[in-house]
């Protein structure tokens, strides 16, 4: 099945096929990387740029090693080294990689809707990887393969998030990929640091932490976003810590199997304990590798259409 789309800009409004299409595709792909295999053929002549306005460890790399090791042409430019410090605009910069014959361009900027401006202007497909607060559709897309390698289905399952829902990408892309899977998000923080319309978005809001955890499936840390926080949202690290933080005894309260998930990357010690990050029931290096896998399914589902 081809994706409707040329770009993948969020979740909001990807169908439950499509989104089952890459989970099973990026299957696939992870079936290369248990054996070891770096040299597959899916992207041979293809060229992938990723464009990053801020900083990236996990993503960025990923989408590097994902078209490295499917044969493709893969370049970098940090908004930092290039002429944006000269004053190029965001559609300057991607016309200019367009007209190189960018077959994917892939960006992170700091302003919601930046990726879905410069989609309109280039004829490359374009991939969001994290606009402001708005959407991170990759992360999600881990996410979700790392909870369906877990329990297979994701019907009915509940899926408690935790931490600084207000200002997370990741937050607002796993609640549109989770709502449409059939799972049951729920949302755990201090009442200023969850907007209010997110009620409307299908998903129960808990501000008591041990109450959103009990019966969860999955148990979701989010980083604290120290550097986008207004003053006064919370009233100190130590005080969140003291009253949200994930820890061994808020875990026992969730069924037996839980998962324990976190996109990276993370504060240790400050909205999840590295007993909890480093247990048992830890995924969170099991979701790098499976983001290598996802975006390597994404890279070669989207280049597959426009070669249609
Ligand atoms: N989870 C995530 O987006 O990590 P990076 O900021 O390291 O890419």
């Amino acid at each position: 099945m081809a994706l409707r789309n040329k770009d993948l800009l969020g979740l909001r409004d990807v169908p439950r096929e499509e989104i089952q299409e890459i989970l099973t595709t990026a299957g696939q792909m992870k079936q290369f990387l248990t054996n070891n295999q770096k040299k597959t053929p899916h992207l041979q002549g293809k060229s992938i740029v990723t464009l990053f306005y801020e900083n990236s460890t996990r993503t960025r790399m990923s989408f590097e090693l994902a078209s490295k090791y499917m044969s493709a042409a893969a370049a970098n430019i940090s908004a930092s080294a290039s002429s944006v410090q000269k004053g190029e605009t965001l559609i300057d910069t991607g016309c200019t990689l367009d007209m190189m014959g960018a077959d994917v361009i892939i960006i992170r900027h700091p302003l919601a809707g930046a990726p879905h401006l410069l989609a309109k202007h280039v004829r490359s497909s374009v991939i969001n990887a994290g606009d402001g607060m708005n959407e991170h559709p990759t992360q999600a897309l881990l996410d979700l393969f790392t909870m369906q390698e877990a329990f297979g289905s994701l019907e009915g399952r509940k899926v408690a998030i935790v931490g600084d829902v207000a200002h997370s990408r990741v937050a607002r892309s796993n609640i549109w990929g989770l709502v449409t899977m059939g799972a049951r998000p729920v949302l755990a923080a201090p009442e200023t640091l969850i907007p209010m319309d997110m009620a409307q978005l299908g998903v129960d809001i808990d501000h008591d932490v041990d109450k959103a955890v009990r019966d969860a499936d999955v148990v979701m840390g989010l980083r604290m976003q120290l550097e986008r926080q207004q003053a006064g949202l919370f009233p100190s690290v130590r005080e969140y810590t003291r009253y949200f933080a994930l820890d061994e005894r808020r875990l026992a309260l969730a069924k037996p199997g839980t998962i324990v998930m976190h996109p990276g990357p993370m504060n240790r010690g400050v909205e999840m304990t590295s007993a909890l990050a480093d247990g048992e029931s830890s995924r969170v290096r099991e979701q790098v590798t499976n983001g290598l896998a996802v975006r390597m399914a994404l890279l070669f589902l989207l280049t597959r259409r426009t070669a249609q």
